[in-house]
């Protein structure tokens, strides 16, 4: 059994930890900034490959108490690095902390990163380079006020990097962050989804790849591919497998528009890259104007941050109106609605049923879910 910690974008823990146990993992707990579960090589294999919400899997080898870098130095040489990968693969260290008692994080960063390449030289004369960029082998150190973690990330790059979406306009969101947010909606697949501010159709896209059964890491590389212990039969196997399960793309009730007809160009160019655009339809149309295409699903968004000069002001006309067209023709539909103007419920008139709190990027936003009966949504 070996432990792990899955980090996700902070207020998608739980959602995370739910997802982690429907793919097979065992004790999975949300702490802040992710979850941590056990469960074998190929449960991390599969969590890398179909997780929607996870930033990145790390594998812990080592934990220990404490109090001075020198035992962070002496403890981290000890390890066998040679069982994990060879002095030839280029390193990355990657320290996070939380009330640690080190003066430096950058310090201890070093003093890591000169512990496993001291290891290597006196085991095989040999120092591993560093490749900040793209390196190997990423590792991940983790310091609360008395222990140390040690992690190998199997993610390699960031999770929410699928490789479809090249082209984004304003303020794109995290594929992650929006996998999280249908979840947390209630959207499933089957529903009808709308995104009436889609931008570069990350909803939109996210929703078709669930609706297809198409695993996010289905066409990526992984960091665990470059470790020593990599099983390519058992992956190989599993990623076959996960294509088999996958639904042909045909015409689906998920709906994007935006204003901007760059937006609306770039999401078409997005889902083509898929090999998703039979199934998503996303034209330009102002919100004022969007209708309901069935009587009741899913309507998710998230408008503009109001930081341009005026925007603000802009959005504050904007949301009675917006609050008019879902309360007269959304009856039926549940909405999620991203945004880190707390004034929003307000200025709809409309009451939410939860308040959920997220964090996009550095960005504090509430996910607010409202109920759309027909009359009876008045804040
Ligand atoms: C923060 S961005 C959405 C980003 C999107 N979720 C993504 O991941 O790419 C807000 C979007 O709202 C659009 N927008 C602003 N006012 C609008 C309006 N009145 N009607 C429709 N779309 C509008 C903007 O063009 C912009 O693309």
């Amino acid at each position: 059994m070996n432990q792990f910690f899955a980090t996700c974008p902070r207020g998608l823990e739980a959602v995370l930890a739910q997802e982690l146990v429907a793919l097979g993992a065992t004790h999975a707990k949300a702490t802040d900034g992710g979850a941590s579960f056990t469960g074998s090589m190929a449960l991390c294999y599969r969590v890398n490959l179909e997780s929607r919400v996870a930033s990145r899997v790390l594998w812990q080898i080592d934990s220990a108490p404490y109090r001075i870098e020198e035992d962070v130095y002496q403890r981290a040489r000890s390890l066998p690095w040679e069982d994990w990968f060879t002095p030839h693969d280029t390193i990355a260290v990657k320290v996070t902390a939380q009330r640690c008692q080190l003066k430096s994080l950058e310090f201890i960063t070093l003093r890591i990163k000169d512990a496993a390449c001291d290891h290597f030289r006196d085991l095989t004369g040999i120092r591993p380079s560093v490749d900040t960029k793209l390196p190997d082998v990423r590792i991940h150190a983790y310091f609360d006020a008395q222990q140390f973690t040690l992690y190998l990330d199997t993610s390699g790059e960031t999770l929410f990097k699928r490789g479809y979406r090249q082209f984004t306009g304003e303020a794109p969101l995290r594929e992650n962050l929006a996998a999280g947010i249908l979840k947390l909606s209630g959207w499933e697949p089957g529903m009808p989804l709308l995104d009436p501010m889609c931008g570069s159709g990350t909803f939109v896209l996210e929703a078709a790849l669930m609706a297809l059964h198409i695993p996010p890491g289905i066409n990526r590389p992984f960091g665990f591919e470059r470790l020593k212990n990599f099983e390519r039969s058992v992956w190989e196997q599993m990623r076959a497998e996960a294509a088999d399960q996958v639904l042909p793309a045909t015409p689906l009730p998920i709906y994007g528009s935006d204003i901007d007809k760059w937006a609306v160009i770039d999401a078409n160019k997005n889902l083509e890259n898929a090999g998703l655009s039979k199934v998503a339809t996303v034209v330009e149309q102002d919100i004022l104007d969007i209708t309901a295409p069935a009587t009741s699903g899913v309507l998710v968004m998230n408008p503009p941050y109001g930081e341009r000069i005026g925007e603000a002001d802009e959005l504050a006309e904007l949301y009675p109106k917006l609050g008019s067209v879902l309360k007269q023709r959304f009856a039926g539909w549940k909405v999620g609605i991203l945004t880190a103007d707390t004034r929003l419920p307000k200025l709809m008139r409309l009451k939410p049923s939860r308040k959920i709190p997220l964090f996009n990027g550095p960005i504090e936003c509430r996910l607010y879910l409202f109920e759309m009966v027909a009359g009876s949504n008045r804040g």
